[in-house]
């Protein structure tokens, strides 16, 4: 594991950011694993502006989401494919149709799924897979549970994930209940995983994922198992681990 202490919330999106550009400009036809959320909203603002002063190019670049709610069509404003058009793709030159999401209109959970691998097994490899932290340990939707799940699977949100996540959505709007999610193997797969966290809230969730037992009751825990594995951290998010 690399792991890097930042100062905060902007110097962990910038370093991110370079990171992410060095991917694909060392190889330009990267298949970049794409997270949502307000963790990696910074890194994506500071690769649009790079790309808009010329530094960087997509259009051979492709991707590949982590997870999107069961039941919001890619129009609705807390979808995350919405999210993913309004901070990275309307601003860059990726071709849309190699950018993938779970179907989220999709009513059917069984063919959700089978039709994300599919996409997944096709890209081949996921290069770059960046994630954040939710404050409970998961990855993607990956919520803790009994065991870890290698495929695209579809999951009962934790309370405490739907908590955090209201504040993305309309007063008085549910935050569904349920979502479709790449699996941990699919993660555990990519060459290389660069997993960001900022915040205090995050900090006990860090420390039990890099230095407390790999345990499917703290899914983030499995990536001590990753063998190409970045973290970049922020002091807040930190403190537990520096005590
Ligand atoms: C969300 C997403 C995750 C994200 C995490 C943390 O629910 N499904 O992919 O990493 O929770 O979110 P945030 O970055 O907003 O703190």
């Amino acid at each position: 594991m690399v792991f890097y202490q930042v100062k905060d919330y902007e110097e962990m999106s910038r370093k991110a950011a370079a990171l992410i550009a060095a991917q694909v400009v060392m190889k330009p036809d990267s298949v970049l694993g794409l997270a949502t959320g307000g963790t990696p909203q910074g890194a994506y603002g500071q690769l649009v502006k790079w790309y808009r002063q010329g530094h960087l190019d997509f259009s051979q670049a492709s991707s590949v989401n982590l997870d999107e709610y069961r039941g919001l069509s890619g129009e609705h404003p807390q979808s995350y494919r919405h999210f993913m058009e309004v901070h990275l793709f309307d601003h860059i030159n990726m071709d849309r149709s190699r950018t993938f999401i779970p179907d989220g209109q999709e009513p059917d959970p069984g063919k959700a799924c089978r039709d994300y691998d599919g996409i997944i097994s096709k890209l081949g490899e996921i290069d770059l897979q960046i994630l954040g932290i939710g404050a409970n340990g998961h990855i993607g939707f990956n919520e803790p549970g009994e065991r870890f799940e290698g495929k695209t699977h579809c999951v009962e949100l934790a309370e405490s994930t739907r908590k955090a996540n209201a504040r993305f959505f309309e007063d008085g709007e549910e935050v569904p209940k349920q979502a479709y999610t790449m699996g941990i193997g699919d993660i555990m797969k990519a060459g290389r995983v660069l997993l960001l966290a900022s915040g205090a809230e995050k900090a006990e969730a860090l420390k039990m994922s890099l230095y407390g037992p790999v345990t499917p009751g703290v899914p983030a825990s499995i990536l001590q198992f990753h063998p190409n594995l970045t973290v970049i951290a922020d002091r807040e998010a930190c403190v537990e681990i520096r005590e």
